[in-house]
């Protein structure tokens, strides 16, 4: 059996630089990676950070199916690659944040050699002909890279985030070498039929190359482009979230919370997310509707991230600020609106909160899919269903169709749109639900894997013949 090499910046696992501490990562590209189960034997690479001179043998181990292997980086060198380029110029700009994009020169070499140092270790572990499936916006130089350094590998790239509108895209000094890099595949795929239409504009604008949205052609090869949304592993939630560990905290967090009906947050707490506006729209719940005042609560969970990079401190002391607020202004002593979490929680402790919400609200400003919706709706039971309230700019709202969307940005009508979620029957909150479930059922992170892993094999880069040049 033929197997899968799958590289991101980020492994399932990553080692504490102080403590030495092995600690399972978050985020959705671990989420959907790790819920691949289908057999097929499948090494996931990616980087390591440490100190010059550590000794350690390189992170080994096993996350579900998979194995992983770590390639040592030096920190300083991954520091520039990583928070001065993947997470203060490419994120930012990708989520339609060009105010907050810094862009330096001396950072970009370091993202260039980050990825020539993946392209080495690669080239050096695979064999001839195999499958090698490139993840997300750190690498967007690796799928060139690669192919020049061994042009007999399949080459795929998927990117987790939004491709911006060609507008904006257009902004970042290192356009050209970008859309390069990733014109190095032989296949690549998008969460969703916009952000690929965003990307053919791009190339059209940036490289003068033409495409129809199913294939481009570049410097004589054929590309393969496509939308394949991402999924979780569906019978995993479901399951998981109905063991007797999960049913003893659900037992203990209703007695508890007895009486409060409960939104639920669960976010890295990543400006994308708008935990500002979340938060402002549950201040106007509360506003306008006095008689909840007392009947529910939000809870929640921010998740600490890149908590290097500036702006992630300044949201951090906003949204504490902003949740002291409403806790002081509609706070009684037995009763706090807002519960604020600045942590991850245990995987059973968060099972328990998706059975125990009535309603999950997602507010990102942008999100490339956002699959804490798609956990909720797994995890549900199938009588009394809590409701999804997820922002219409998000990719999971495209595939999610019976959700209550909202525009964040709307704080007034997303508060409606709260109290009516509230409101709903149980047979409304079935009628929701059931065919949510059904699709991400029929539809989990194995067979996104498989519809992009069955392209990539059956489309190989075809040169084009020479009488169509
Ligand atoms: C998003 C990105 C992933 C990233 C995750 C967590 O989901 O698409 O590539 O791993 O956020 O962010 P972090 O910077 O902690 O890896």
């Amino acid at each position: 059996m033929k197997r899968w090499l799958m590289i991101s910046n980020r492994l399932p696992v990553s080692k504490d630089a102080s403590t030495g501490e092995i600690k399972l990562s978050s985020g959705g590209l671990v989420s959907a990676l790790g819920g691949i189960r289908n057999g097929i034997p499948k090494l996931w690479i990616g980087l390591e950070p440490r100190e010059a001179g550590d000794p350690s043998p390189a992170l080994t181990g096993k996350e579900g199916e998979i194995e992983y292997r770590g390639v040592p980086v030096d920190v300083g060198l991954y520091d520039r690659y990583y928070n001065g380029i993947s997470n203060d110029v490419l994120w930012p700009l990708f989520h339609y944040e060009g105010g907050l994009v810094h862009f330096n020169g001396e950072d970009w070499d370091a993202y260039v050699r980050v990825n020539e140092l993946l392209a080495d270790a690669i080239a050096a572990e695979a064999r001839d002909d195999e499958s090698v499936w490139i993840h997300d916006f750190h690498l967007f130089l690796l799928p060139a890279m690669l192919r020049k350094r061994k042009p007999s590998l399949h080459i795929g790239f998927f990117l987790h985030i939004p491709f911006p509108s060609s507008e904006i895209f257009r902004q970042l000094p290192v356009r050209e070498e970008i859309l390069q890099g990733i014109m190095g595949a032989d296949l690549i795929g998008f969460h969703d039929y916009s952000y690929l239409r965003h990307f053919c504009n791009a190339l059209h604008a940036v490289l003068g190359v033409g495409s129809d949205m199913l294939s481009a052609e570049y410097e004589g090869r054929r590309i393969t482009l496509g939308a394949f949304p991402v999924s979780i592993d569906t019978k995993s939630f479901h399951n998981r979230s109905r063991e007797p560990a999960v049913e003893k905290i659900l037992r203990r967090y209703r007695q508890s919370f007895r009486g409060l009906k409960l939104i639920l947050g669960i976010d890295r707490l990543d400006y994308i997310k708008g935990l500002r506006l979340k938060l402002q729209s549950f201040r106007e719940l509360l506003a306008r509707n006095p008689e909840l005042v007392g009947e529910v609560q939000l809870l929640q969970i921010a998740v600490p991230t890149r908590q290097d990079v500036p702006v992630y401190i300044q949201l951090k002391e906003e949204v504490e600020r902003l949740v002291g607020e409403i806790n002081g202004r509609f706070g009684r002593a037995d009763y706090a609106p807002v519960l604020y979490i600045y942590n991850s929680i245990p995987f059973e402790e968060l099972l328990a909160l998706y059975r125990l919400a009535d309603c999950l609200l997602v507010s990102s400003r942008r999100d490339g899919m956002n699959l804490v919706a798609l956990e909720f709706i797994a995890a549900q039971s199938p009588t009394k269903p809590g409701v999804v309230v997820l922002s219409e700019f998000t990719g999971a709202s495209a595939t999610l169709s019976h959700a209550l969307t909202i525009n964040p940005w709307d704080v007034e009508k997303t508060s409606e749109v709260l109290k009516k979620a509230l409101s709903l029957s149980d047979a409304e909150r079935r009628e929701m639900h059931q065919p949510m479930l059904k699709y991400l059922m029929q539809y989990d992170a194995t067979d996104w894997a498989a519809s992009f892993m069955k392209s990539l094999e059956k489309t190989r880069t075809v040169p084009i013949p020479e009488r169509l040049m």
